[in-house]
């Protein structure tokens, strides 16, 4: 997959999916700005990366910021002369139903899960036009294709959305060389779902929905973002990619 060079810009890299694409991208030689709202996870995944011989920066910066958000792609532009690759991957989750959960924390969701993809894609799609191409990819989530018992409605509501901004900017946009799509992870095999899944009933319940039978892992996820990151994926474009197992296809 190529994405020699590609200067890249991955939120929520400081940690968890984000900071697994960090890696991989940086691996086969994209120049990767880690934007997080955690400095101290954010400089240790860039120093990691640096040490191992890749490019990495650190930049930190909260997703739901304007003002951070023109800083971000300010940088970017200013070091390296472009920005090829923006990874719309930061995302938080209030794990509360609907009916405990306060309009405050819907409005939350809202800002953190779609607020940052429509911020992140505002500022770096002029920059894109400008040089003639770009491409945008945004973690969504099985729950941004259908409804899941198990998650609450608001993540569910934001990351739908995300699924359609996508769309939108791949139709708008593609004239310009600007290609966008959407990933669709269902749950990732984490420190979080281990703990959950010494519950035996919960762990069935979970594995018994994919029917390829395991959890996603983060390099599942990280591999779906070079590809579509790289000049292999170059006729790809408004696709909502999952990367279930097959948990969506019934
Ligand atoms: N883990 C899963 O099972 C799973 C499944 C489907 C989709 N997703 C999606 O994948 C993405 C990454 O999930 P993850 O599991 O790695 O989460 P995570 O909580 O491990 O990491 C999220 C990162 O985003 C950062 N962040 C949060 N709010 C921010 C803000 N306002 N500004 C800047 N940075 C901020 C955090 O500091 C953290 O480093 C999210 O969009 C999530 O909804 C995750």
């Amino acid at each position: 997959m190529n994405v020699k060079d590609k200067v890249t810009i991955i939120t929520g890299a400081g940690g968890g999916l984000g900071s697994e694409m960090a890696r991989l991208l940086c691996k086969h030689g994209a120049k990767v700005f880690i934007l997080d709202l955690d400095a101290e996870k954010g400089q240790q995944t860039a120093d990691e990366i640096v040490a191992g011989g890749g490019a990495a920066w650190f930049f930190k910066a909260d997703v739901t910021s304007e003002a951070d958000w023109k800083a971000a792609v300010d940088k970017a532009v200013e070091t390296c002369g472009r920005l090829d690759v923006l990874v719309n991957n930061a995302g938080i989750n209030i794990r509360k139903p609907i009916e405990e959960m306060s309009i405050d924390e819907w409005c939350t969701m809202m800002k953190v899960n779609t607020g940052s993809a429509f911020l992140g894609c505002k500022y770096a799609i002029p920059v894109m036009r400008k040089q003639g191409g770009g491409v945008i990819i945004n973690t969504s989530s099985v729950c941004g294709l259908i409804g899941h018992k198990y998650t609450p409605e608001a993540y569910t509501a934001s990351k739908g959305a995300v699924t359609l901004l996508t769309k939108a900017i791949a139709s708008r946009y593609a004239k310009d060389g600007v290609r966008c799509n959407s990933i669709h992870p269902s749950t990732v095999d984490t420190p979080f779902v281990q703990i959950l899944f010494k519950d035996p009933e919960r762990k069935a319940e979970r594995l018994g929905e994919v029917p390829l039978g395991r959890l996603a892992t983060s390099a599942d996820v990280a591999n779906a973002v070079l590809y579509l990151a790289s000049d292999e994926a170059s006729f790809i474009n408004g696709v909502a990619l999952p990367v279930d197992g097959g948990v969506t296809c019934y």
